[in-house]
Order: C-alpha cells, then structure tokens, then sequence
C-alpha cells in the first residue's frame, strides 16, 4: 500500500466542505491515517510550493494558501498517489471529470479545493514536511 499527501484548501474550509471531500476519499478506498488543521504562514506556503516559484502564479497561489485554515492529511491505499489524482481531477476545474472533488467544489484553477502529491518521491517529502512519523496511525 501507498501514502500520499493531501490539503483540503482554503476555498473549501472557507466553505464547510471538509466533511464531503473527506467521503469522496474514504469512498474511492483512500484511508485517512493523519489529519490536522493548521493555518500556514505565507512563508511556510512559500517553502511548501518553491518548486513553483518561478511561475507567474506564485505570489498568488501562497497568499492564497495562508489566506484561512487548511487540512493536510495523509491519505493510504494501494496507488494512493495516482488514486488520490484521479478523485481530485483535472488542475482546473473546467476540465475536470463529473464527479471529482474539483468538478464538483472547486472555484477556479487557483481556488480548487485540493492538493495531491503527484510522485512517490514528492509524496514521502511533502509528509514530512508536515507530519512525524508518530502522527501517522495506519
Ligand atoms: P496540485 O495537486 O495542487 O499540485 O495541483 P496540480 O498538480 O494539478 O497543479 P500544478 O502542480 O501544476 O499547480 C499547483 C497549484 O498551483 C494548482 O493546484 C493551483 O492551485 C495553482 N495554479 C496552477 N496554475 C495556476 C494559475 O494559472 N493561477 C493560479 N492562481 N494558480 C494556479
Ligand atoms: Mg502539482
């Protein structure tokens, strides 16, 4: 089985939506092992996306990201990782599938609602960067 990290956005705490992307998750077989609700400082949102910080979008994707609340989770289960892409769908929510979390609760391409790690290695970096390992309770 595989891990993977996820974050519910502010777009979707701002809107209540915990809960029903949380049931988007377990249904598709992706089991919750942590979950913490943190507000992140621009910086830390910074240090989080540096992979992106060349591209336009930056400054507003990590004011965005420190804007409210977030929930980071790590989600289990066999190909977590692509599992988790595939319930999430497309980065904007145009093109996403009927019936993913953006389809349904995203608000744009920069507003939309969730994160998932896109690689084994990015997945087990983006875990540690928010949890240790006593916090993951498989
Ligand atoms: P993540 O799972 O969030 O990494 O999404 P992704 O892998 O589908 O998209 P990508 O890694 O290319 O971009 C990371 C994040 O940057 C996206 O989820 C968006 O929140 C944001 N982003 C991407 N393109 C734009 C854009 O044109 N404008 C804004 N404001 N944000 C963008
Ligand atoms: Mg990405």
């Amino acid at each position: 089985t595989e891990r993977t990290l996820s974050i519910i956005k502010p777009d979707a705490t701002n809107r209540n939506l915990t809960g029903k992307i949380n049931a988007k998750f377990e249904e598709a077989g992706l089991r919750i092992v942590a979950q913490k609700r943190i507000q992140l400082t621009k910086a830390q949102a910074g240090q989080f996306y540096a992979v992106h910080a060349e591209r336009p979008f930056f400054d507003e994707l990590t004011d965005f990201m420190a804007s409210a609340p977030v929930v980071v989770q790590v989600l289990e289960g066999e190909g977590a990782i692509a599992k988790n892409r595939e319930v999430m769908g497309a980065t904007n929510p145009a093109d996403a599938a009927p019936g993913t979390i953006r389809a349904e609760f995203a608000e744009s391409v920069g507003e939309n609602s969730v994160h998932g790690s896109d690689a084994p290695d990015t997945a087990a970096e983006e875990i540690a960067f928010f949890f240790s390992g006593l916090e993951l309770v498989g």
